[in-house]
């Protein structure tokens, strides 16, 4: 029985730093290429299993090298796979451009990514108590994923990201709505009030808010949930970690606050070590902390 299903992408994270980001027409050196497992939903996943969940990725890679480091990456840090396809497209890579104050730019070529329909998550949901979603994969896909979840009783959040024109619908059916102050400001507009996400349908969102943590809204109010200071190294999967952290506590049965409050943890650390997964805490570090 898996308590916590992600439904998300599965990238191979092509990294390079660079003095600078190029500009159109521009040629810059950068440093020698690192290959690191990535992608939203597996970057969500593997946060989540490193703090004990029982976790499965709902995703697609392709039949290639690629494909098969994030299987092993998956795997290694306790994920299930059975509902991973291998299908005939390229693995999903991102080409990721770090800055030497660990600022990242990255662009995605979707690849397998792109090919995971809606109907993958057919009885995905059985026995299920958090179902995460994030945005890497097709639309319709993830719209189905929050039906499903709402439809099996289990507990639906979204990561918004990256930002994407989803269904009145979809939102009211979502427990928690998780963005960060960007996604916010393109839901409702910049300057609005954090506390008006809760108008678009969600019983609950989070806001996370870099550096300074992150803010939980319920129907109760607005909870500002401050992070330890860190020297972020590199912010890749950032958000990821924390994702995966909040729906790994939340199966636990804690409110929203104190899995955020767990989460902001998780994702300081992230910050401080190169790469998404492989920058990921365990259960034990974070105790110990
Ligand atoms: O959120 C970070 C992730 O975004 C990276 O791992 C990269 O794969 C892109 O999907
Ligand atoms: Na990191």
């Amino acid at each position: 029985m898996r308590e916590v299903l992600v439904v998300g992408s599965a990238n191979a994270d092509l990294v390079v730093a660079a003095e600078r980001r190029p500009s159109g027409g521009e040629t810059v050196l950068g440093g020698d290429t690192t290959v690191l497992p990535g992608g939203k939903g597996a970057n969500t996943a593997v946060a989540a299993a490193k703090l004990g969940a029982d976790v499965a990725l709902l995703g697609a890679v392709g039949d290639d090298a690629y494909g098969r480091m994030l299987t092993e990456s998956l795997l290694a840090a306790g994920v299930r796979t059975d509902l991973l396809a291998t299908v005939a497209r390229p693995t999903g890579i991102a080409y990721i451009t770090v800055t030497p104050d660990g600022e990242n730019s990255i662009l995605v070529s979707p690849g397998a990514n792109a090919a995971l329909e809606p109907s993958a998550v057919e009885g995905a949901l059985t026995g299920v108590k958090v179902m995460v979603a994030s945005m890497e994969i097709p639309l319709p896909t993830v719209e189905r994923a929050v039906a499903a979840a709402a439809e099996a009783g289990a507990c639906a959040l979204l990561n918004l990201s990256p930002a994407a024109a989803v269904s009145a619908r979809t939102l009211a059916a979502l427990d928690v709505l998780l963005v960060n102050e960007h996604e916010a400001a393109w839901l409702l507009g910049s300057g609005a009030e954090p506390a008006k996400l809760l108008e678009l349908g969600p019983r609950s969102a989070v806001v996370t808010l870099g550096a300074r943590g992150a803010l939980v809204i319920t129907g109760d109010g607005l909870t500002e949930v401050a992070s330890p200071k860190v020297e972020a190294v590199d912010t890749t999967g950032a958000g990821d970690a924390f994702t995966g952290a909040l729906a790994a506590s939340l199966a636990t049965g804690v409110t929203l606050e104190t899995a955020a409050r767990k989460a902001v943890r998780v994702a300081a650390i992230s910050v401080t070590r190169q790469g998404a997964q492989p920058s990921y805490p365990a259960a034990e570090e974070l105790s110990a902390g």
